[in-house]
Order: C-alpha cells, then sequence, then structure tokens
C-alpha cells in the first residue's frame, strides 16, 4: 500500500539514515540501521547500530532519552530505517523492547530482509496494538541497506568492481608503473576501501604494482587483501605479504608456506568455478563487500562471469596511447560525477 508521509516525517526518518550511515564500514555484513524517537515533533532520543554484536539502535535510541522525557515514551512514534527484529540474537529482539516501553506508534522505511524477520517483526507489532506505518522514503532505506540484502538474499558479498582507465580507454601498461587519476580519486578509494570488508586483486597486479591496498588517506579500518596467485610464486617482501596486516593468498598448491601469522594460505582449484568458490567461501567468512581493484584480466572474468553488482570507473584527463585496454562493461546505466578533472561513472548490474 502506498502510503503518504508529512516532509516533517520525512525529516525525522532521515535524520535515522544520517544516523545510520555512522555505521559505514563498521556494521557490514550487518545493515547500517538508525532509530528517532519522537514526541510531539521534539527528538527525545536517537540511535544507530554500530557493529556486531553491539546494541540495535532502537536499543541505543531509548537508552539515549534523557530521565526527564522518559515518561513521554509512551505517547511517542519511533522512526526506524530498517524494520525491528524480532528474534534474539547477540541481542535482546527489538520488538519486545518496541513493546515492552510501550512506544505505540512505529513508523519503518525498509524492510528487513533477514529470513527470520521478513516482516515477522512488522505482524508482531500490529499484533500487539502498535500501529505501524511502512515504506517511508522506501527506496533510499533500501539503498542503505543494500550490502545486507545481498548478503542474505544472495548468500554471496556484493561486489563492487572498481578501475580507472586512461582518456583513450587503457588502464595500464605491462611493466609500467603508471598513474592515472587525481589525489581526490585516490583519497575517494581510500574512502571506498575503509567502507568495504575486502579487496581483491589478480597476480599481474601483485607482481608488477606492488598495491598496498590499505586505506591511507582516509579515517577507519583497512580491508582484508585477496590475491590470487596461482603457482605460489609471488614475492614475500610484496607488501600485502610483509606488513603485518591480514592477507589471503588464494593458490593451486601449498607448496611454499609463509612464516607470517597474518597471511592465510587458501588451496583451492583454479577452475572454471574458481571466482564462484571463492565467494562462497568469502561469504562463510561474513565477508559482506568486494571490491576488485584489477587488473583488467581479473575484472573481465567477475564480468564475464556476471559475478558483480556495481562497478566504479575513473576516467583520467591522460592519454596512454598503448597498454592494456580497459575491461568491457555490458551495461549502459549509470551516475556520472566530477571529480576535479577526473570522471567517475558508476554502473549497477541489476
Ligand atoms: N588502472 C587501474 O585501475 C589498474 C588497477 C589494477 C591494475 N592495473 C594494471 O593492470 C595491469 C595488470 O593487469 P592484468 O590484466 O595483466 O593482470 P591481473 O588481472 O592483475 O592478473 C592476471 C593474472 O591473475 C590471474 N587471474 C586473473 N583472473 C583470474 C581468474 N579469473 N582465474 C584464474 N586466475 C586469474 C592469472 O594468473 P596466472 O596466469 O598466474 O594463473 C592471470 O594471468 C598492470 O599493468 C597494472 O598496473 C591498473
Ligand atoms: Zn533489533
Amino acid at each position: 500500500m502506498n502510503q503518504f508521509f508529512s516532509k516533517k516525517q520525512e525529516l525525522f526518518i532521515r535524520r535515522a539514515f544520517d544516523l545510520a550511515r555512522l555505521a559505514e564500514g563498521s556494521a557490514v555484513p550487518n545493515p547500517m540501521v538508525g532509530a528517532v524517537i519522537v514526541f510531539k515533533d521534539r527528538i527525545i532520543g536517537e540511535g544507530f547500530f554500530k557493529g556486531f554484536g553491539m546494541p540495535h539502535a532502537e536499543v541505543n535510541a531509548v537508552n539515549n532519552i534523557k530521565t526527564d522525557d522518559r515518561k513521554y515514551l509512551t505517547q511517542s512514534e519511533i522512526y526506524v530505517s530498517l524494520e525491528p527484529c524480532n528474534f534474539f540474537g547477540k541481542t535482546p529482539a527489538c520488538t519486545s523492547l518496541i513493546l515492552k516501553s510501550k512506544i505505540p506508534k512505529v513508523i519503518i522505511s525498509s524492510i528487513d530482509k533477514t529470513p527470520q524477520v521478513s516482516g515477522n517483526g512488522i505482524d508482531l507489532l500490529r499484533q500487539n496494538g502498535v500501529e505501524v506505518l511502512t515504506g517511508i522514503l522506501e527506496k533510499k532505506g533500501n539503498e542503505l541497506v543494500k550490502y545486507r540484502t545481498n548478503y542474505v538474499e544472495r548468500n554471496t558479498p556484493f561486489v563492487i568492481l572498481k578501475y580507472a582507465k586512461s582518456k583513450d580507454g587503457f588502464i595500464g601498461r605491462k611493466d609500467e608503473n603508471i598513474w592515472i587519476t587525481n589525489q581526490f580519486s585516490k583519497t575517494l578509494v581510500h574512502k571506498w576501501r575503509s567502507e568495504i570488508n575486502a579487496i581483491m586483486i589478480g597476480t599481474n597486479t601483485a607482481r608488477q604494482d606492488n598495491p598496498k591496498l590499505t586505506n591511507r588517506l582516509y579515517f577507519g579500518k583497512n580491508p582484508l587483501r585477496i590475491v590470487l596467485d596461482r603457482k605460489n610464486d609471488l614475492p614475500e617482501n610484496l607488501h600485502i605479504f610483509s606488513d603485518g596486516l591480514p592477507t589471503w593468498q588464494i593458490t593451486e598448491n601449498i607448496s611454499r608456506t609463509f612464516s607470517q601469522t597474518h597471511i592465510t594460505q587458501i588451496e583451492i582449484p583454479f577452475d572454471d568455478f574458481l571466482l564462484v568458490n571463492l565467494l562462497k567461501k568469502m561469504h562463510q567468512e561474513k565477508i559482506g563487500t568486494l571490491l576488485v581493484e584489477g587488473g583488467a584480466q581479473l575484472l573481465q572474468s567477475f564480468i564475464n562471469q556476471n559475478l558483480w553488482h556495481e562497478a566504479r570507473i575513473f576516467e583520467g584527463n591522460k592519454l596512454i596511447k598503448k597498454g592494456i585496454l580497459a575491461p568491457q562493461l555490458p551495461v549502459s546505466q549509470n551516475e556520472e560525477f566530477e571529480i576535479g578533472n577526473d570522471i567517475l561513472r558508476i554502473f549497477h548490474n541489476q
């Protein structure tokens, strides 16, 4: 049912979205969620979910209410960016909290696609006399939890392809280190690294570029690095093997072992199902988002096997004239942004 919501109600749910986004990078593969408790058009409590095992947004919002305002809880409404959970996981169910707190009205943006919840939270609240409105700015609410939705519906990480190409369509040259984009684009990529769980690269990129794949230009965490090394012969002094941060080395035969404990060696057949099987393994290890940072061969394999969800492609204003051609994407729908003199195009694979 299409519900009509007022501008004021939209303002409150937008506040919940903003709160949710404070957990960008720390929540995944769990969802980012924000909650705002409103009494007579005044926010009396607000909160967000910070990450695995932490109290949910609704709990933080209730706990955030000042003592003097607690008496209003029974006449307030709670705005939540995601349907409240109805099961006891790491923390008690938020539906129980809402019922116990006697909050009479709940306004929800997105339905939680987690199988145990998926509308059950709403049903439970309604059965207990709570007024529940759903679908407020639902598109934005769904966007906020897209990694989570993918995680529970498709059992694979949300795969984001990222690369930079020159104005004439090359991503680099063999045996030469060429930088294509400007410093702002570089900073943006480091921000993305802080928001995702893992980064993957191909063997040639590791050998030739020796990238660190860490987040050095933005605040927040570093992702796990995943590198293909079929023959198990990439040099041990590469940054990703020697800097002490976690790396998965994917190989066909663990003929060589590493003494460093931060390197996890994964032996797996390099057959047609390599990427599918790796994505399954990542999902088992709770990797909800994967950024594939090249090179051309690895990116093209993800594209050819249709194993990607989003592509973020920079176009620098340099001409390289010859070299390794950029991958070919089959879709045309995209958004375009100017990052200084670079162009960033974001493609969605629906
Ligand atoms: N502009 C950018 O954004 C960007 C980003 C990254 C890299 N680069 C540039 O790209 C160049 C490297 O690209 P590239 O295409 O030559 O190499 P790549 O994709 O990094 O590595 C290719 C190698 O990785 C392994 N591999 C890749 N995909 C595989 C798959 N699906 N299954 C099994 N093995 C797979 C294979 O190794 P084996 O043959 O040993 O099995 C393959 O030969 C460098 O010049 C680098 O500077 C540019
Ligand atoms: Zn909850």
